[in-house]
């Protein structure tokens, strides 16, 4: 299959309506293809009703629609069954769940979970929150010099005995991909149930749970194409089990009474309420979107729309780039030297150009990187050459506004 660009970006259409815009906040939230649109649209006008409750037929027919989109996700990541795929309404609510869930039956107090310098803070968080006022312990695995995951203080740090090892798949700061397959074996050599965070991992390359024998895997529907509050925990089936629901209320129960309540089975019994079922169904059509494109060809593009950013930047006097050009998910982060990241972001803005200043969910991250934050270009497949190009223009007319 051929890389036809201008096919590709047509299919957005923010850019048809906004050709104006340079959008470098990829990282942040991607724009959708027509197909997401249309599919959700289908639902609404045609099959809206609430889905496994009802004997009418529209709800049979929202079921069935609702039940295909979990199977579309379980097949895209290659999940053993369906029901290892739990929706959520993103990445954050996933981790919310599944460290609480973790706490009892899996973690008890004295226990330590092993996380690494450059995690989001939906990493971070829900264990400050659910788990340490219990006991269990964080361990970090901290930075190489050139700001990457350090495989040898990993291994060193496992002898810890963590009985969880959660780590993100490409670090959404600066957009260096993780070693995820010698982590996944180290970790599991040491005993370790393994989390690994899919938030920015997702759209950089396929995802197979089972070739890469994951515990737990998370990500979101709008990093995918997809729509905003809708989102993916998978599980192995006897992992998933063990988890304690968050949520409490219909759909999740077998049986109520006054005194207490018994749970329904998986996935259903940490899907409590109504779930967002349009969001369901408009990820679902993202990934078949998704799977009719060239997905090596985009990844290929995308490394390239970095070599070039990164080339360009190296010629612009000042700017200190955070990020490495390899291994590289498609993020660049840099700063200019004493200048305040929002400054450099607001000159850019005025030229109509999305980027991100600040410490990107990060900030335990730039707390070890001793910085007060970045300029964050991250890049998608419907970003073209001439708007790296224009991007580079506009930094370097940015740049000697504010070194002047
Ligand atoms: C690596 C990583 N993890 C988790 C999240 C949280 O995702 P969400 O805000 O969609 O819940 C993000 C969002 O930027 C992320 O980049």
């Amino acid at each position: 299959m051929d890389f036809d660009f201008s096919a590709l970006r047509q299919q957005f259409p923010f850019f048809t309506a906004h050709p104006d815009w340079i959008y470098l906040d990829n990282a942040a939230t991607l724009h959708k293809p027509q197909a997401v649109f249309d599919a959700m649209d289908q639902f609404y006008s045609h099959q809206n009703s609430n889905v496994h409750r009802s004997a009418h037929g529209l709800s049979q027919q929202a079921t069935a629609a609702f039940e295909a989109a979990r199977t579309t996700v379980a097949q895209f990541l290659n999940a053993r069954f369906p029901h290892e795929i739990i929706w959520t309404s993103g990445t954050t609510a996933g981790f919310n769940q599944l460290v609480f869930g973790l706490m009892g039956p899996v973690l008890q107090s004295g226990d330590r979970v092993l996380i690494s310098t450059m995690e989001h803070h939906a990493n971070i968080v829900p264990w400050h929150i659910h788990a340490l006022p219990f006991g269990v312990e964080l361990d970090v695995v901290p930075l190489t010099a050139e700001y990457r995951f350090d495989l040898a203080a990993f291994a060193e740090l496992l002898k810890r005995r963590p009985k969880v090892v959660s780590i993100s798949h490409v670090s959404n700061a600066l957009g260096h991909i993780q070693p995820i397959a010698d982590i996944v074996r180290l970790a599991k050599a040491a005993g370790a149930i393994v989390i690994l965070d899919g938030a920015q991992g997702i759209v950089w390359e396929k995802m197979d749970a089972q070739a890469l024998d994951l515990d737990f895997y998370l990500f979101s529907g709008h990093k995918l194409y997809g729509p905003t509050g809708s989102g993916v925990l998978y599980g192995k089936t006897e992992y998933l089990e063990l988890l304690r629901p968050l949520l409490g209320g219909g759909e999740m129960i077998k049986t109520v009474s006054f005194s207490g309540s018994s749970w329904n089975d998986l996935p259903y019994r940490l899907e409590a309420g109504t779930p967002n079922m349009a969001g369901a169904i408009g990820l679902a059509a993202a990934i078949v979107w998704l799977q009719q494109q060239d997905i090596a060809a985009m990844q290929q593009h995308k490394k390239a729309l970095v070599q070039r950013f990164y080339q360009g930047c190296r010629q612009i006097q000042g700017l200190e780039l955070l990020s490495g050009p390899t291994t590289n998910a498609g993020i660049v982060a840099l700063n200019l030297k004493n200048e305040h990241p929002a400054d450099l972001a607001t000159l850019l803005d005025q030229q109509k150009i999305a980027v991100r200043a600040g410490t990107h969910c990060a900030m335990p991250l730039f707390q070890a990187l001793n910085s007060k934050g970045s300029v964050r270009f991250s890049f998608a497949c419907y970003n073209s050459f001439d708007e790296i190009d224009r991007t580079l223009t506009a930094l370097a007319t940015a740049v000697e506004l504010l070194t002047e």
